[in-house]
């Protein structure tokens, strides 16, 4: 593999897509051939799959089939988008991945650690991200940055506890793996965290050369 995998985490409203199209800018200005995508979806049958897990509805989603759900886009895409543009040697810009999967289905719906580790390896096999950014702030502040955009998803409309141990499950992974996660205070002013993703251009340029 010659591409360079970046995912970026964090909770509703912390800025992942915003700063993903502002990194992406900063590194096709260096030329390196970016990809832009997110998950859950990312081609046209994952965005399906992202519309039933999104969508407000009657029956209740079981913790289980929103898992395998997330999976199952997550197979589609890793097919279709993330493996042939790794393949050809681009970098791949991915707004959320499977930390998302820990945090909220782990986190949040309480599911095994065990359990999603179980699917992570029968999906990805060997492929995980070399570059993690996790957008952190408090879970008020982004959820009134998330609301301010109107109608509340299945997940927004999860109540304090859940995004409690969202954030949570994503700084005891970072804090478990420095290597691969860089935490960025996503509260500070939208210029500074984008001096602090100008920062990190060198580091990405070097993991892309190897
Ligand atoms: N550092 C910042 N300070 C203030 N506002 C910000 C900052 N970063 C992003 N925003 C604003 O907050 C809103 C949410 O940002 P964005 O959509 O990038 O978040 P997100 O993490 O992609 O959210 P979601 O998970 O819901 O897709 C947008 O209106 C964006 O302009
Ligand atoms: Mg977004």
């Amino acid at each position: 593999m010659s591409g360079l995998f970046i995912t970026l985490e964090g909770p509703e409203g912390a800025g992942k897509s915003t700063n993903r199209d502002y990194l992406a800018a900063q590194l096709r200005a260096l030329g390196m051939d970016i990809v832009l995508t997110r998950e859950p979806g990312g081609t046209p049958l994952a965005e399906r799959i992202r519309e039933l897990l999104l969508a407000p509805s009657e029956e209740a989603m079981n913790a289980d089939t929103e898992l395998l759900l997330v999976f199952a886009a997550r197979a589609q895409h890793l097919a279709e988008v993330i493996r042939p543009a790794l393949a050809r040697g681009a970098v791949v810009l991915c707004d959320r991945f499977t930390d998302a999967t820990y945090a909220y289905q782990g986190g949040g719906r309480g599911l095994s650690v065990a359990r999603i580790a179980t699917l992570e390896q029968f999906v990805q096999g060997d492929l995980h991200p070399q570059l993690t950014l996790v957008f952190d702030l408090p879970v008020e502040v982004g959820l009134a940055r998330a609301s301010a955009r109107g109608r509340l998803d299945r997940f927004e409309q999860e109540g304090r506890a859940f995004f409690d141990a969202v954030r949570s499950t994503y700084l005891a992974r970072a804090q478990a793996n420095p290597a691969r996660y860089r935490l960025i205070d996503a509260a500070l002013p939208l210029a500074e965290v984008q001096r602090s993703l100008d920062a990190l251009l060198p580091q990405i340029q070097g993991l892309h050369r190897g």
